[in-house]
């Protein structure tokens, strides 16, 4: 529905024609990166500077507008499209990325930076950003915050909360709230990173950061190692985790989801024989790890098959195998994203129960399994489907909860997970929950749809 004229001229006077209501634009903001999820909005705005975040917030809470914050759309939960017709509030305007701080070894970074240009502003300099996923080339520093992006670099650097060493963003009460100085050490209360960090833009909304950058490794080495079963793949991945300190990235891929990437990309399959069950490492380390990796490898039981690459263009093939994952399953239709973190004792159970799982809740559903297993995540995605049928994802999170996991790993809450956010936080969590909501956004401002049922009330 459209909006009457003078409220759009009322946010039009805070960032001028970047208030666009042209429904062309507009739609291009209100579907997600996977297409499951699909929004309608009269409005998106598109501010440059922190004072007209403020600006459009302040706006926004005496029009009693509901406000999604958007970075480069590639949340995979529902979290950042306006599924109730709210206000998109797009953050890729805010661009600026100041120059590295050599001594402190750290950024301050626009919210709109795009992650690859952060890394490559961080690379020029010297140094790296901890933090890398697939979606590289759009998502933004304040996306990354909003759900704590993890990605492929967990397992050596954490999380995104673990490189936020100050924060600028704007609450929902408009007030602009802002900690960049970067100190290390500073315990003068509460940590402003880590409440904000996975709030999914239900708190504050952010828009720069001082973020910590870590040292590069110029030398790498992948390898793919191939094993029977899975129980095999998680003992090596322990084994290899203590063999190798300058272990990177250890990701599980099976071969049904290889098989997919071969024929979606065309790529051959990495050995002549099919194995069932693929870990995926990447040591990277200041001189040639790929010695110490061979002899790691050879000291580990069950291993299949391995193929190793250390040159650049080689080591992107070993990779694709597992990062084209999310762009073959997408040529299926739009999947069911269920990003899920088990116990390492019980990663290989919940891998081997949940594809009859998914079939005995839905018989046409077909389940892909792969993920970070250096850190316990696994991705369930689940195809054959419709977007509103939530009969599979009901089944997969209670399996994930019943076996001591969480309901997600690193994709978050959003819309599409919160009937479900009891099964990971007990009553007493989410009544702080409810009360920190209050306390930085009284008038449910910001993403009053997302996380929390009821709206944050
Ligand atoms: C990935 O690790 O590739 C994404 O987080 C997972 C996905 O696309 O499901
Ligand atoms: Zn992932």
């Amino acid at each position: 529905m459209a909006l009457p004229p003078r409220v759009v001229e009322r946010l039009r006077q805070v960032v001028g024609p970047r208030a666009v209501t042209d429904p062309e634009v507009v739609a291009s903001y209100t579907t997600d990166w996977t297409g499951r999820f699909v929004g309608h909005s009269p409005l998106m705005v598109r501010p440059r500077t922190t004072d007209e975040v403020a600006g459009i917030v302040t706006a926004c809470r005496e029009l009693e507008l509901a406000l999604v914050p958007q970075g480069g759309n590639t949340g995979l939960v529902g979290g950042g499209v306006p599924l109730r017709g709210e206000v998109v509030l797009s953050l890729t305007g805010l661009k600026d990325l100041e120059a590295v701080d050599d001594r402190a070894g750290q950024v301050t970074a626009g919210a709109g930076v795009a992650l690859a240009d952060l890394q490559q502003s961080a690379s020029a300099a010297g140094w790296s950003y901890g933090v890398d996923i697939a979606s590289r080339d759009s998502a933004t520093v304040g996306g990354m915050i909003a759900t704590n992006a993890g990605g492929l670099r967990v397992l050596r650097y954490g999380d995104t909360r673990a490189q936020v060493m100050g924060l600028e963003a704007v609450l929902g009460t408009g007030a602009v709230l802002s900690h960049l100085g970067g100190l290390v050490k500073d315990n003068t209360g509460y940590h402003w990173p880590g409440l904000v960090c996975g709030s999914e833009g239900t708190l504050a909304v952010v828009t720069a950061a001082r973020l910590r950058l870590v040292p590069p490794m110029p030398y790498r080495t992948v390898a793919l190692v191939a094993f029977a079963a899975v129980d095999s793949a998680l003992d090596a991945a322990g084994l290899l985790r203590r063999a190798l300190p300058s272990l990177e990235a250890c990701e599980l891929v099976l071969a049904p989801g290889v098989d997919l990437v071969c024929s979606a990309t065309g790529m051959h399959p990495p050995f002549p024989v099919r194995h069932p069950v693929f870990l995926l490492i990447e040591v990277a380390d200041r001189t040639d790890p790929t010695g110490s990796t061979a002899e790691a490898v050879e000291t580990i039981g069950g291993v299949l098959d391995v193929a190793v690459a250390t040159e650049p263009a080689r080591r992107a093939d070993l990779w694709r195998y597992r990062e084209a994952h999310t762009e073959a399953i997408n040529t299926l239709g739009a999947p069911h994203k269920l990003d899920v973190t088990l116990p390492l004792g019980a990663l290989a159970e919940f891998v081997d129960t949940v594809p009859a799982t998914v079939a005995a809740a839905v018989p046409t559903a077909r389940t892909w399994l792969f993920g970070h297993v250096g850190d316990g995540n696994i991705h369930v995605n689940v195809t054959g489907l419709s977007p509103d049928d939530y009969r599979v994802d009901d089944v997969v999170l209670r399996l994930a909860a019943g076996l001591g996991g969480s309901i997600s790993a690193e994709h978050g809450i959003g819309t599409a997970k919160k009937r479900w956010l009891s099964l990971s936080r007990s009553p007493t969590e989410l009544a702080a929950f409810r009360s920190l909501k209050h306390a930085l956004d009284p008038d449910n401002v910001l993403n009053p749809n997302v996380l929390l049922d009821s709206a944050g009330g």
